[in-house]
């Protein structure tokens, strides 16, 4: 009678004994540090996207505002996406032949909106606001980092809690005169915690509820 199991199986079935007991342990390990790794807040990942645009080019060689483009960033929760026909206010007239504009052109001409894809966002469960952000002092950069210098947009900071409390908690730290949140070159002066402390005043930023669970979730 021909052996059921071959000598080596003894062997197999030990080593998978201790692997079943050791595995769950290094697959908790492993997971803890997995979730806290950029891969999985996609932080420093370009992301694809159906048409290359380069923020690169764009704002820092053609000096566009961010709302030119993200109009909404001031009035509203939302930033927003540009239409096609912002685009097209140039690309009607230049580079009309290029074929990475191929599918604007293919947007503009049946009205089908382009499907950007998302790089930074929150939980549904999260709230969270741009406009109050914006208007007290908070620069996009802070939040976005070098959106200016992305040839492909991606995401910056982990967006995580403890990212958005680190600034909730001491606002001074990051706060910068209201005029100067849309200049992607701003750097804090040396005493900026004075500065800082003073604009917090300034601009009633209220500190002491900023850490309340029920301010971003409502
Ligand atoms: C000419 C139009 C234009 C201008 C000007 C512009 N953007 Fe954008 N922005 C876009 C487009 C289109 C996208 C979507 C594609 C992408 O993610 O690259 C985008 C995406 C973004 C995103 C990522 C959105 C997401 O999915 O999470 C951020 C953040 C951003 N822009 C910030 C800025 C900032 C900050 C400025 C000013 C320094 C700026 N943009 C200027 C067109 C523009
Ligand atoms: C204010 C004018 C203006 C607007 C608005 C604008 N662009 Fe451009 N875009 C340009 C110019 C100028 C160039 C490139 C010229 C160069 O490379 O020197 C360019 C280049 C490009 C290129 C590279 C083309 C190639 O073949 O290399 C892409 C892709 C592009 N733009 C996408 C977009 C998208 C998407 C939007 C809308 C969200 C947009 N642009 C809005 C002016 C504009
Ligand atoms: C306090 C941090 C913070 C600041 C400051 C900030 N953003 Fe954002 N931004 C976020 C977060 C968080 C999201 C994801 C929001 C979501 O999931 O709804 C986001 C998403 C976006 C998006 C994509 C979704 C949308 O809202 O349309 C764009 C575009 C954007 N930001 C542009 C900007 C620009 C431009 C500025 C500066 C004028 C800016 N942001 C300032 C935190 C910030
Ligand atoms: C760099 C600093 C900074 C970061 C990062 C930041 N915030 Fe804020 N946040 C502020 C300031 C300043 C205010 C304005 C407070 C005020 O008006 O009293 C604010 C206000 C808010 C409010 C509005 C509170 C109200 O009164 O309605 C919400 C909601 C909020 N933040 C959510 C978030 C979330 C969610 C994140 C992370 C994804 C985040 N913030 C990241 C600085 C920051
Ligand atoms: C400044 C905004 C902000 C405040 C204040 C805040 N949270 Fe969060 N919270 C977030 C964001 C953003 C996420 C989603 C990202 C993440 O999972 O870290 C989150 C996620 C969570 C989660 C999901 C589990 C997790 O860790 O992923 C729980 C539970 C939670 N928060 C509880 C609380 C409690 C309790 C408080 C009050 C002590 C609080 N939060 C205050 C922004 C905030």
């Amino acid at each position: 009678m021909p052996q059921l199991f071959p000598p080596a199986a003894n062997t197999i079935a030990r080593v998978s004994l201790v692997a079943g007991i050791l595995l769950p342990a290094v697959a908790l390990v492993a997971g803890s540090a997995i979730t806290r790794a950029p891969y999985n807040t996609k932080v420093n990942n370009p992301i694809d996207q159906p048409v290359p645009f380069s923020h690169e080019h764009h704002v820092n060689e053609l000096g566009l505002d961010c709302r030119y483009c993200h109009t909404s960033v001031e009035q509203g929760p939302k930033a927003g996406l540009p239409p096609t026909h912002t685009c097209m206010g140039c690309h009607s007239q230049i580079w009309t032949n290029s074929p990475l504009l191929e599918p604007i052109r293919r947007s503009y001409e049946t009205g089908e909106p382009i499907r950007w894809n998302l790089v930074n966002s929150v939980p549904d469960f999260v709230y969270f606001d741009h406009s109050i952000h914006v208007n007290k002092g908070i620069g996009c950069t802070e939040c976005h980092g070098p959106v200016h210098e992305m040839q492909i947009t991606y995401k910056a900071k982990p967006f995580h809690m403890a990212w958005c409390l680190q600034c909730h908690r001491k606002p001074e730290e990051f706060i910068r005169p209201r005029d100067q949140v849309m200049n992607r070159h701003y750097v804090h002066p040396q005493d900026h915690i004075d500065v800082g402390r003073k604009l917090v005043d300034q601009y009633a930023v209220k500190v002491d509820q900023l850490t309340d669970c029920s301010i971003c979730h409502r």
